[in-house]
């Protein structure tokens, strides 16, 4: 018997704090520094993301993660023992070892599970969900967690006005689960792809092996996000682009049978542009970059939830995940509802 995979459950989960772009304004004018919330919202279409409280287990990136997959695996009509395979997509984990899949697994006592995490930045949960599908196709896995979950804070550069008001904290889950090759509902294809020759438009100098981090490192900020915004921007609209078409080529569609596009939230701009590039109309696009910045792994996940609860995302619709990230990476996900 031939296996596909279909996603039966969602769910998502941000820390209290609200951080305006006027509080941004004011946290950077004490370091001398100039920004506004109009800039930021002309810019970036950014007007508040979520933020942590350092010290505040409840906000940990695998608390978020939890509750997360809490609120999928109801969604799902599962337990956390119907789970076998955990892939915990971040860049921000709670510590080099052990792993926050295995941190998240403790927390919800998903005892069957093995777990892992992976780090490909803002492509992470679609590199998850491609490999949950493979696993499942294969017959190895029935049930498979997949999350995205950051906490960008921890990483955020204060002294850079470019990068550090784009990005928030939050997470994203879903419940990956078999079914018939010959079902309506399913993943219809995965496409990823790495360029490592990008590595430097966005980066984070120190704190891997390395460059262990010293005291002079962390006064220079080297283990904070460094990046190169303009040029990552025109690659992102390049290859969003190129994505969707590759995903729509390869199931022999067109871009006009897809009923929801959910790409990567990192910029208004770079959506907008990439629409435009397809012929797609914004009323198709899901957004929520507005309210939560830019989240990383957890940006199309979280989208994806939101969607799915408010009712937008309905059964049988055609479905485009697509996202890039620091790598680079790339990625895309076309599935049935
Ligand atoms: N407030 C006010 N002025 C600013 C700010 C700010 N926050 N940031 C930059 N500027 C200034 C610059 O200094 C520059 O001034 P200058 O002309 O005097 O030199 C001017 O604004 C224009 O700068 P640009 O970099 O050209 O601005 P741009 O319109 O490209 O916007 C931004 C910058 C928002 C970073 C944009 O390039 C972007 O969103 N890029 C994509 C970044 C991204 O997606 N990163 C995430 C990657 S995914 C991952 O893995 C995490």
């Amino acid at each position: 018997m031939e296996y596909a995979a279909k996603i039966t459950g969602t769910g998502s989960a941000f820390p209290q704090k609200r951080v305006s772009n006027t509080d941004i304004s004011q946290k950077l004018a004490q370091s001398g520094i100039e920004t506004s919330d109009s800039w930021i919202r002309e810019r970036t279409g950014i007007a508040e993301r979520r933020m942590s409280t350092p010290g505040n287990s409840e906000e940990h990136n695998s608390s978020l993660g939890l509750a997360a997959a809490l609120n999928a695996l109801k969604m799902a009509g599962k337990t956390p023992l119907d789970i076998d395979q955990i892939i915990y997509a971040t860049c921000t984990p709670d510590t080099i070892i052990p792993s926050t899949a295995c941190w998240l697994q403790h927390k919800l006592g998903a005892v069957k599970a093995w777990g892992m995490d992976l780090n490909a930045a803002c492509s992470g949960f679609i590199y998850g969900l491609s490999i949950a599908d493979q696993f499942i196709r294969t017959g190895q896995v029935k049930t498979c967690l997949v999350i995205g979950a950051e906490v960008l804070s921890s990483i955020i550069n204060w002294e850079d006005r470019s990068s550090c008001i784009l990005f928030g904290d939050g997470a994203g889950a879903a419940i990956v689960e078999r079914t018939q090759e010959t079902s309506a509902h399913r993943i219809l294809s995965t496409h990823l792809l790495s360029d490592g020759n990008l590595w430097e438009m966005l980066h984070v100098p120190a704190g891997g092996s390395a460059q262990p981090v010293t005291p002079e490192m962390i006064l220079q900020n080297l283990n904070k996000i460094h990046m190169n915004g303009r040029e990552i921007f025109k690659v992102a609209v390049r290859t969003l682009s190129s994505f969707a078409v590759k995903a729509l080529k390869k199931n022999q569609m067109t871009v006009d049978m897809l009923d929801w596009f959910v790409p990567h939230q990192a910029n208004i701009r770079i959506i907008e542009a990439v629409a435009k590039r397809l012929n797609l109309p914004m009323e198709k696009v899901l957004v929520n970059v507005d309210r939560y910045g830019n989240t990383s792994s957890a940006t199309v996940p979280s989208m994806l939830d939101e969607a799915v609860r408010d009712g937008r995302i309905q059964k049988g619709q055609t479905v485009l995940l697509d996202a890039f990230g620091a790598g680079l990476t790339y990625g895309a996900v076309l599935m049935r509802w």
